[in-house]
């Protein structure tokens, strides 16, 4: 099934597209953002995704578009070298859509769905460790961390210990295999989801260094943003959602209330980088969920860079075992 963009009116607005205006969709799967803002003559665009399967998608938009779209093939962290690349300085507006696209959940292949069997794979791109190597080789307490942390699930210590149990008989190398592994340890009166439903999200955030990635972009796009430009992020679960909202309060506050939240570093105060558009978080119509039912958890925030220096964020290194409160602290 090809991706049907969410909140795609909504993104446009918030981008303020205008012709002459750099633009930069950070999560292109089937470029149903990247059309819309291309489609606003006199606009340029460079697009990124780490998942070489959607090059066929950025060649359509390039037959159709010519040199006012560019594609890279890369991890959103790095859109600084990919703007440098393209022989920008500065954009005017910055889009992030994240999580998986309906064409990767779709395809058993690539290991992301616990109701289709394929090998456990669950990697956007096409480089590092597999959900394999993690089941497999991490330590039980490394695993109970990453399902507690990344999936919120109850019974991480029983989930991890099964898994321990399991692969001392054979590796678990599929996802039909870790699904029913998870069924028989977690599933016990399971109504509403699936009961690996939790653990299979852990392990995606894991492999794909989700929550990283998503830190660092934001923070690679407040240095890129030209002043009035645009920073749209649409996330799908509370975890994502919390480091988008964490990023734009710390951004948005006046000099000296940071405090409020962390304790002051010494020196200068920061002064805003960002003001917010909206106070609240965009939620889609009950048109566009009635449509497409995959939209009802997103979430749009977005925020209008002022002409002041980039905050001075942390190197932000993803710790090996995860901690949400460290990688928000880096901010
Ligand atoms: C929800 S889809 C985007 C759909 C897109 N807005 C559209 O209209 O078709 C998310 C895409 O972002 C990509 N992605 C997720 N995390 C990424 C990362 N850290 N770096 C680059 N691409 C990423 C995924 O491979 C996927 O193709």
């Amino acid at each position: 099934m090809i991706h049907a963009p969410v909140m795609l009116d909504e993104v446009c607005e918030a981008l303020d597209l205008h012709a002459g205006g750099r633009y930069v969709d950070c999560t292109f799967g089937a470029g149903g953002y990247s059309r819309a803002i291309l489609d606003t003559s006199g606009t340029s665009l460079l697009a990124l995704d780490r998942d070489p399967g959607v090059r066929p998608h950025a060649g359509g938009l390039s037959a159709k578009f010519g040199d006012r779209f560019t594609f890279a093939q890369t991890p959103f962290s790095g859109l600084e070298a990919a703007i440098a690349g393209r022989g920008w300085d500065r954009v005017h507006g910055v889009v992030l859509d994240i999580g998986v696209s309906s064409m990767q959940i779709d395809q058993p292949e690539r290991g992301f769905s616990f109701m289709r069997d394929g090998p456990l794979d669950m990697r956007m791109g096409d480089t590092g460790p597999t959900a394999a190597d993690a089941v497999n080789m991490l330590s039980a307490d490394e695993l109970s961390t990453i399902f507690r942390t990344f999936g919120e699930e109850r019974g991480a210590r029983r989930a991890a210990a099964a898994i321990v149990r399991a692969r001392a008989e054979a590796p678990i190398i599929t996802t039909g295999m870790l699904a029913e592994l998870m069924a028989k340890t977690l599933g016990a009166g399971w109504q509403k989801i699936h009961p690996a439903t939790r653990v299979f999200q852990a392990l995606r955030i894991y492999i794909n260094d989700e929550l990283g990635e998503l830190a660092r972009a934001l923070c690679a796009a407040e240095r890129v943003l030209a002043p009035a430009g645009r920073l749209v992020v649409v996330a799908f679960h509370s975890l994502e959602d919390r480091i988008v909202k964490q990023f734009f309060r710390k951004r948005s506050e006046a000099p000296g209330q940071g405090s409020r939240h962390l304790p002051q570093d010494a020196g200068e105060p920061f002064s805003p980088s960002f003001s917010l558009l909206g106070r609240k978080a965009v939620k889609p119509s009950e048109t566009e969920v009635k449509t497409n039912p995959r939209a009802r958890s997103a979430r749009l925030r977005a925020g209008v860079r002022l002409d002041t220096p980039a905050f001075d964020a942390k190197p932000l290194i993803f710790p090996a075992i995860p901690d949400l409160y460290a990688l928000e602290a880096l901010l």
